[in-house]
């Protein structure tokens, strides 16, 4: 059953600006007055934030990407049972950087595993609850990964081990995004994010602010009714 919050993710490919956005996303949200719970993936728990160790280490050289994915959904499913089902389940907007179509996109597309096989990891773990909104923010993956390492020299830290594929892998991840938006158009928005931040945030806000109208009178319109 569908449990009363709303669900809200940004997803894109790495360096895309997904973690700025989503912190000035959970600013907005918060001043209109929603309860507000600001996650992400992988992580958002002790456990998820232990196996992220374990993705984004680039020592870890030879996982295997049916391994990668159980892992990913090991910590989803940690996730979701800590943190999202139950902040749903009081009402609270939910926001994640990072949520299932990540999964879709790097593993099945970037990492050639295909949609079945992560769509029946997605049955198994997520079921019913599937993100109500998806931000998807576009960038070329020059123009990305560029941010991405700009980022890393500023904080003197090093790049990951999804950030250190190349460009062809997330070429396809970034054409996995795209067929998601376009296969699920009323759920998946694509956001340019070429652009300055700020253009890109004002954009996300008018679909926020579009999806809550929507949700608001579907909310009356089952009020009445019942
Ligand atoms: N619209 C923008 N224009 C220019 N630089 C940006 C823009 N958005 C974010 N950045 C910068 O690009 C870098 C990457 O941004 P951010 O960490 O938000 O991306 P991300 O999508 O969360 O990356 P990752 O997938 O690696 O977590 C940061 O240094 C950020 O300040
Ligand atoms: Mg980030």
């Amino acid at each position: 059953m569908k449990q009363p919050g709303l669900f809200i993710t940004l997803e894109g490919i790495d360096g895309t600006g997904k973690s700025t956005q989503h912190r000035l996303l959970v600013q907005y949200l918060r001043k209109l007055g929603h309860r507000l719970r600001a996650t992400r993936e992988p992580g958002g728990t002790r456990v998820g934030e232990r196996i992220r160790g374990i993705l984004l280490d680039l020592s870890t050289k030879r996982l295997a990407p049916m391994a990668e994915l159980a892992l990913i959904y090991a910590a989803r499913a940690q996730h979701l049972e800590e943190v999202v089902r139950p902040s749903l389940g009081r009402g609270e907007t939910v926001v994640s950087d990072r949520y299932n179509d990540a999964s879709l996109a790097y593993q099945g597309y970037g990492r050639k595993l295909g949609v079945e096989t992560v769509r029946a990891f997605d049955q198994i773990v997520c079921g019913d609850t599937q993100p109500d909104l998806t931000i998807v923010l576009d960038l070329d993956p020059r123009i990305a990964l560029a941010r991405a390492q700009g980022r890393e020299t500023r904080r003197n830290s090093r790049r990951g081990r999804f950030e250190a594929q190349g460009r062809q892998f997330h070429a396809r991840v970034r054409a996995g995004y795209l067929a998601i938006a376009r296969q699920e158009p009323s759920r998946v928005k694509v956001v340019r994010a070429d652009r300055p931040i700020a253009e890109v945030q004002a954009e996300i806000r008018r679909l926020v602010d579009d999806f809550l109208e929507r949700e608001s009178e579907v909310g009356s319109r089952g009020a009445t009714s019942r």
